[in-house]
């Protein structure tokens, strides 16, 4: 397996391999890494949905059932689509199906975010286990790592491209249609841990861990493939005004551990039409 680090820039670290297994697979060596060196506790991991992490999974599955100790990993979700968790566009579902099936996680290590409940009261329910499950730092739970993919429209988790409170200093509870920002007394001076998104293109509303929560993960793996990702991938590795739109360009953990993990047909540069 030929692995490259073509670039190494200050707030992130680019792997670059042949192919998406081999991409796979030296994200989950350097998950492994991390996990080796947490040795008193529990592992909290978030991951995202979409379909990038199905073949992840996959691989988790085929090879690495005994490379890692999944009874001791605390799983939960960036984000979630607010349908019924048998629901195709449950990010749950598709967890469930590839990974959670097949690997001996175990179930109370399993923390859901439920898609069929009020989507508010889910982001405040589902915040607060976070908030009482991991260890804190800086007025906030800290992931040990977090998981993320990125959409060809720039944006991660799922906080969208032109979403007013990721540009806000404190990612308050707001429902983007009524622009209602709900009473965040719970959280006193505490930012909140989730929120409430929607979909532009669907309105389709999503739970999501807000950006000061993604930040402040001690190792953020980015894991991106295929040639539809260039132009994003373009715009973001080369820090262009297009990309500081993009929510994905807010990613930039504060403990300085981003890495993309990224397939050479994601990582070629689109090739532009002849002008
Ligand atoms: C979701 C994901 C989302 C995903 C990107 C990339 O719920 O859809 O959390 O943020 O990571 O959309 O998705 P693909 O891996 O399918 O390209």
């Amino acid at each position: 397996m030929r692995r490259n680090i073509v670039f190494c820039k200050p707030i992130m670290k680019i792997i670059i391999n042949d192919t998406p297994k081999d991409t796979y697979v030296a994200l989950t060596e350097a998950m492994s890494e991390v996990f080796k060196k947490i040795h008193d506790r529990d592992v909290f991991l978030a991951v995202s949905g979409g379909n990038t992490p199905a073949r992840l999974f996959d691989l988790w599955v085929y090879k690495y059932e005994h490379q890692i100790d999944w009874h001791r990993v605390q799983i939960f979700w960036v984000d979630e689509r607010c349908v019924p968790p048998g629901d195709n566009e449950s990010n749950y579902r598709m967890t469930v199906t590839h990974l959670l099936s097949k690997l001996p996680f175990m179930q109370k290590h399993i923390h859901r975010i439920h898609g069929e409940a009020s989507p508010q009261e889910e982001a405040l329910r589902y915040g607060e286990i976070i908030r009482k499950l991991l260890p804190w730092e800086e007025g906030l739970p800290v992931f040990d790592l977090i998981l993320l993919g990125v959409g060809s429209d720039g944006h991660t988790a799922s906080i969208f491209p032109d979403d007013p409170v990721l540009f806000s200093q404190n990612e308050a509870l707001c429902d983007l249609e009524t622009k209602v920002c709900y009473d965040t007394e719970e959280f006193s001076s505490e930012k909140p841990v989730c929120r409430v998104t929607s979909k532009p293109d669907s309105g389709q509303k999503r739970v999501t861990l807000t950006m000061p929560v993604i930040n402040n993960a001690r190792h953020v793996f980015v894991l991106v493939t295929g040639a539809d990702k260039q132009e994003v991938l373009s715009q973001l590795f080369n820090h262009t005004p297009v990309s500081a739109t993009y929510p994905a360009s807010f990613v930039n953990p504060r403990s300085g551990k981003l890495i993309y993990f990224v397939d050479r047909e994601a990582a070629t540069p689109p090739v532009k039409p002849e002008s």
